[in-house]
């Protein structure tokens, strides 16, 4: 599913609010092998910034890492930022191919809260009924000045875009369990958390919100009365543990991360009542997965089995380069995703 866009030889590029990195594969068959990695952190503000000079900033950061990484295409393929993507799935009858183009336009305008000139969108083929053919449509959409400024600053950094996608669409491609064909992917990075449904490695359900682990140490410092720095140490270090600190840090995160996994046990019963089957297992990601003591309370919350997702898992490596990759492996799903795009 792209916004737009062809195939062929390119890397991946994930521009997060916190840090970028970027991920060049060969293919062969369904095997990866890595080319190319690097990531570097984003200057405070400056990824949320729609000011021409930091766009420009930006992209001379993305150039200059992909130049120090080796990375030798000019061709990208990056994500837009789930906030700014608006998801309907719908149900259509057999049609043709072009009748199906005329109803999807129909159904974004009916499904998506933007007027449909100043969106750009696509659909993605869910499933089709065997007996009544009818089909599950997803229909995806950005708002045009979004995309727009992505485009500007992949200009800027003199990369040819080859599609863009969400980064979603790129995690179920890094992410898929083969032996769990049913799970919910969640990525809680610095500004957004991301949630997705996969099934048999495809996208069915998607939503993502602006609650991720800046609004922890946000609230470790307005809470406990200490800088940035300060708040985001001890986050890092005491998380969820009760008996760290009095509790303190748990009693600020607590409410946070109820919040974040609500809207998770909400996406995880709207996709129960659609379908009938039940998520029994989620697969975490992003930075804010590290937090001590996550994965044990996102269990007894959710009553899920909990996995941390592995983007390496599909991918061939230098053995020497594996402790690093490993380390990385939570920050990475979704360059990793986007370099395997076909
Ligand atoms: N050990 C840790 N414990 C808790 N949080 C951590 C830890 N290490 C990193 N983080 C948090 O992870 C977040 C960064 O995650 P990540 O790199 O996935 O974000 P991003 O992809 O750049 O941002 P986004 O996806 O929101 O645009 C930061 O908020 C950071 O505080
Ligand atoms: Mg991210």
């Amino acid at each position: 599913m792209s916004i737009f866009g062809g195939t062929g030889e390119h890397f991946g590029l994930d521009i997060g609010a916190n840090h970028i990195r970027l991920v060049e594969l060969s293919h062969a068959g369904s095997k990866y092998a890595l080319k190319a990695y690097a990531q570097a952190p984003v200057p405070a503000g400056v990824a949320q910034s729609d000011s021409k000079l930091d766009l420009q900033k930006l992209a001379k950061i993305i150039s200059e890492l992909a130049h120090h990484a080796g990375i030798n295409t000019k061709n990208v393929v990056s994500a837009i930022p789930g906030t700014s993507v608006f998801n309907a799935t719908v149900k259509l009858p057999p049609m043709s191919q072009s009748e199906l183009e005329k109803a999807i336009t129909y159904q974004a305008e009916q499904n998506i809260p933007l007027k449909i000139d100043e969106v750009k969108f696509d659909y993605q083929i869910l499933s089709e009924d065997p007996t009544t053919k009818e089909l599950t449509v997803m229909i995806i959409a950005a708002t045009k000045t979004k995309v727009n400024q992505l485009l500007e600053l992949l200009t800027y950094a003199e990369l040819n875009v080859v599609a863009l996608e969400t980064s979603t669409v790129a995690m179920a491609r890094s992410l898929a369990m083969p032996s769990v064909p049913l799970a919910m992917i969640l990525d809680i990075g610095s500004t957004t958390t991301e949630i997705a449904v996969i099934e048999g490695g495809n996208l069915i359900q998607t939503r993502s919100f602006p609650l991720a682990g800046y609004g922890m140490t946000r609230a470790i410092a307005q809470n406990l009365g200490l800088e940035t720095d300060q708040a985001e140490q001890f986050k890092q270090r005491f998380g969820l543990s009760q008996d760290k600190l009095e509790g303190q840090v748990y009693k600020v995160l607590e409410p946070i991360l109820k919040n974040i996994l609500d809207e998770a046990i909400r996406s995880a019963k709207f996709y129960q009542e659609q379908s009938g089957k039940k998520i029994e297992r989620v697969i975490l990601t992003g930075g804010s997965s590290r937090l001590p003591q996550i994965t044990e309370y996102i269990k007894t919350y959710m009553g899920v089995e909990i996995s941390y997702g592995n983007p390496w898992s599909n991918v061939s490596y230098k053995t020497a380069d594996s402790d690093k990759l490993n380390q990385m492996a939570p920050e990475f799903a979704t360059a990793v995703g986007l370099a395997m795009r076909g």
